[in-house]
C-alpha cells in the first residue's frame, strides 16, 4: 500500500471557534456550496462527534460519490474527519486550528488516502482535485465565516438575530465594539425543516442568501 498526501492552509479573519461552527454546520453544505453538494443526511451527533453522509460531486474529474463521515474534535485546536468511500478508500483530513490573534486563525488541512502501491502515480492529480475543492469551498465559507463573526459582535443570536434590529430600535451605543468570546459549542443549532437532512435546493445560482 502506499499514501497520498495533499495539504492546503490559509488564514480567516475570525477566531478559530467560527471555523469550527462552520465545520459542524452540515446544512451549509447543499446552499453554500450547492455547485459540490446534492444531499447531506446526519446519521448520529452528539457532543463534538458526528457521522454524515455526503453526496458530491469532485471537481476537475467531475465525478459524483458521497460517502459516510465520521468528524469529532480530538482537541480544541484538531478536528478529524474520516470519510468512508464506497469502493473502500478512506479519506482522512485533519484539520488544524491556530490562534493567530483575537480575531484570526490559521487553518490547516492534511488530507491522506491509503491507496494500492499502483495508484501512488495519481497523486499529483490526487493533490490538484483536493487543492481545488479546498480553495473553492472556502472561498464560498470565508464570507460567511466573516459575516457571522461580525453579527455575533453585535450581539447576534441563533434564530432570534439582534435583538435591537427585530424591535427597530436604535444601535445600542458601543455594539460590536466589546470582544464577545465565540463559544465552542456543538452541535450547533439546527433548522427543525432541514437540520437532519436535506437536497440542494437549486441547480444555479448567482448568490446564494446563506
Ligand atoms: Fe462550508
Amino acid at each position: 500500500m502506499a499514501t497520498l498526501r495533499a495539504e492546503c492552509s490559509l488564514d480567516m479573519e475570525c477566531p478559530k471557534e467560527v471555523v469550527v461552527w462552520n465545520y459542524y454546520d452540515h446544512e451549509h453544505v447543499v446552499g453554500t456550496h450547492y455547485k459540490y453538494y446534492n444531499r447531506f443526511r446526519i446519521i448520529a451527533e452528539r457532543h463534538d462527534w458526528c457521522l454524515v453522509e455526503r453526496f458530491y460531486k469532485l471537481p476537475i474529474i467531475h465525478l459524483r460519490a458521497s460517502s459516510m463521515g465520521l468528524m469529532f474534535m480530538e482537541s480544541p485546536n484538531l478536528i478529524r474527519s474520516i470519510q468512508f468511500g464506497k469502493l473502500g478508500l478512506d479519506l482522512h483530513q485533519e484539520i488544524h486550528l491556530e490562534d493567530l490573534g483575537p480575531e484570526r486563525c490559521r487553518v490547516t488541512c492534511v488530507y491522506t488516502m491509503e491507496v494500492p502501491i499502483l495508484v501512488k502515480p495519481l497523486e499529483p492529480l490526487f493533490r490538484r482535485v483536493i487543492t481545488q475543492w479546498f480553495h473553492d469551498t472556502w472561498d464560498e465559507d470565508a464570507p460567511m465565516r466573516i459575516r457571522r463573526w461580525k453579527v455575533w459582535k453585535l450581539g447576534f443570536r441563533d434564530f432570534r438575530g439582534l435583538d435591537y434590529v427585530n424591535d427597530k430600535t436604535a444601535k445600542p451605543a458601543g455594539a460590536g465594539e466589546k470582544y464577545r468570546p465565540y463559544p465552542m459549542k456543538l452541535p450547533v443549532p439546527k433548522t427543525p425543516e432541514a437540520g437532519r437532512g436535506a437536497s440542494r435546493p437549486f441547480d444555479t445560482s448567482v448568490e446564494v442568501g446563506y
